[in-house]
């Protein structure tokens, strides 16, 4: 049988519970699974790439079929490139509706073998952004309930606290 290998892309700056749960429910379809940090989506990211990469591992690691990875240019051509057929996002609100609808559908354009796979997010989790993260984090506030400890631990690096 051929393996069900997915993508799910994103800036990850930095991993999130949402980001987690996602991967952990998308696991129940896809028997591999490529996290793909991607390098030039983000101008000002809080974390590099590395730190970003590091943070993943660190959370995934026991997750058995997870690869943690980076890509450069089209996400499509990534896709190809590692012979996996889908894409998988999360939604969150209307918000997220409109620009995943273009993005899935410039690359269904671009490369009519690959899907996007939208996964719908938990409740717990539909306020749950890198940006509010970071956003919180800076003023001083409470992220325990939304990201890994090792995550809290490195944002509180970041922001001297
Ligand atoms: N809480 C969440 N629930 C469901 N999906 C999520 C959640 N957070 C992020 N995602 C999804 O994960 C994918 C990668 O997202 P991305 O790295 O841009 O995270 P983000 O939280 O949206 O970050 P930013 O605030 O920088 O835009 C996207 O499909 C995004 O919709
Ligand atoms: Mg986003």
């Amino acid at each position: 049988m051929v393996e069900r290998v997915a993508v799910y892309p994103g800036s990850f700056d930095p991993i999130t519970n949402g980001h987690l749960d996602i991967l952990q429910r998308g696991l129940r379809l896809f028997d591999k699974i490529i996290i793909a940090v991607a390098r030039n989506a983000e101008k000002r990211p809080l974390f590099t790439v590395e730190e970003r990469l590091e943070m993943i591992r660190e959370v995934v690691q026991g997750l058995e079929n997870v690869i943690v990875d980076s890509f450069d240019g089209l996400l499509v051509d990534y896709v190809r490139s590692v012979a996996a057929m889908f894409i998988i996002r999360g939604l969150r609100a209307m918000s997220d509706f409109e620009y995943e609808f273009q993005m899935a559908s410039v690359n269904r354009t671009l490369n009519g073998q690959v899907d996007t796979i939208f996964m719908m997010t938990s409740k717990d989790y539909f306020f749950v952004s890198s940006r509010t993260i970071k956003e919180v984090a800076e003023l001083g506030g409470c992220v325990e309930k939304f990201v890994p400890p090792s995550v809290e631990r490195r944002l509180r690096e970041k922001f001297g606290r």
